[in-house]
């Protein structure tokens, strides 16, 4: 079952809600942006999910963890609308603007694709969203640069950048940061912790990244093939659910992230002096 989500009031999510909600937002402020009731996935006569109860509410930053083929991704591409439940129900909110960033995204190397073309497919976007966004993402030269030449963590704020573009309420990111090295990890959490207050945005990550997940979110759904378990990120880290599926050792790494760390030079030398091992 899930213990953790019956601890009561200690459990329950905190959404922060920025103060700079935007307008176009849906209507009903009672109603969950994304809702899952009981809700099971079939595909290839496999079932992959099943009994997911999950919503998410305006403002929260809700990480998915769960080991590889657990379904992450089916759930999200479920959330989205794209993959049909076998069994249940999901319901969104009204007007819902959802900005989603792909776990795999192909782009042909050989064929020259401009940052700014790419963030105007397939809707023409003006030179000054544009620009704006890209600022606001931390790459705001990269507008002529063709996408196939961009760094790693130049490329995964690209991606955020085209999924803001369309002024999501719910920002949908699956493993936004694969690919990049720890420093990179976190300074990209930072930023869509930045991005949820500006915004007001929703975020819902799927991530590998334990320990910056467990410092950057409001609550944590733990999946593997169901909720294991699920909550304020503390109290998941100690649910037998979760240890029994990624062991005890991400505690050390975890203090480390929660330093706060303001600059990845201060970062490293922090992980030097602070490794127990
Ligand atoms: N269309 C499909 N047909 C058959 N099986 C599928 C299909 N889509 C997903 N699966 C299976 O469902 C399981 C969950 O896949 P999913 O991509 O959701 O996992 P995940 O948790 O995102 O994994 P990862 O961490 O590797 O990205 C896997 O075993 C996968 O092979
Ligand atoms: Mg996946």
């Amino acid at each position: 079952m899930n213990p953790v989500a019956h601890e009561g009031a200690q459990m329950k999510p905190v959404a922060q809600k920025s103060a700079q909600m935007r307008h176009h937002a849906p209507q009903d402020a009672q109603m969950s942006l994304v809702a899952a009731h009981g809700v099971a996935v079939t595909a290839g006569g496999r079932r992959i999910l099943h009994d997911i109860d999950f919503n998410i509410d305006r403002g929260e930053i809700v990480m998915i963890v769960g080991p590889n083929g657990s379904g992450k991704t089916t759930l999200l591409r479920a959330l989205l609308g794209v993959l049909r439940p076998s069994h249940g129900q999901i319901t969104r909110a009204r007007g819902l603007q959802v900005g989603y960033v792909p776990q795999r995204l192909h782009l042909d190397p050989g064929l020259p694709l401009p940052v700014a073309r790419f963030l105007s497919l397939p809707r023409r976007r003006t030179r000054t969203d544009i620009a704006e966004t890209l600022a606001r993402v931390g790459v705001p030269g990269v507008a002529g640069q063709d996408m196939g030449t961009l760094s790693g963590g130049q490329f995964q704020r690209v991606l955020l950048a085209r999924a803001l573009m369309g002024r999501p309420d719910l920002l949908m990111l699956d493993e936004p940061t694969a690919g990049l090295d720890q420093p990179g990890v976190a300074s990209f959490y930072r930023l869509i912790e930045q991005v949820r207050a500006e915004l007001g945005c929703a975020v819902l990550a799927v991530s590998h990244d334990l320990h910056v997940v467990m410092s950057a979110s409001d609550r944590v759904v733990c999946i593997n093939g169901h909720i294991c378990c699920e909550g304020a990120p503390h109290a998941v880290r100690n649910a037998p659910e979760y240890r029994a599926l990624f062991g005890l050792g991400t505690g050390g790494a975890l203090a480390l992230f929660q330093h706060q760390h303001d600059h990845d030079h201060d970062h490293a030398e922090k992980t030097h002096q602070d490794d127990p091992a």
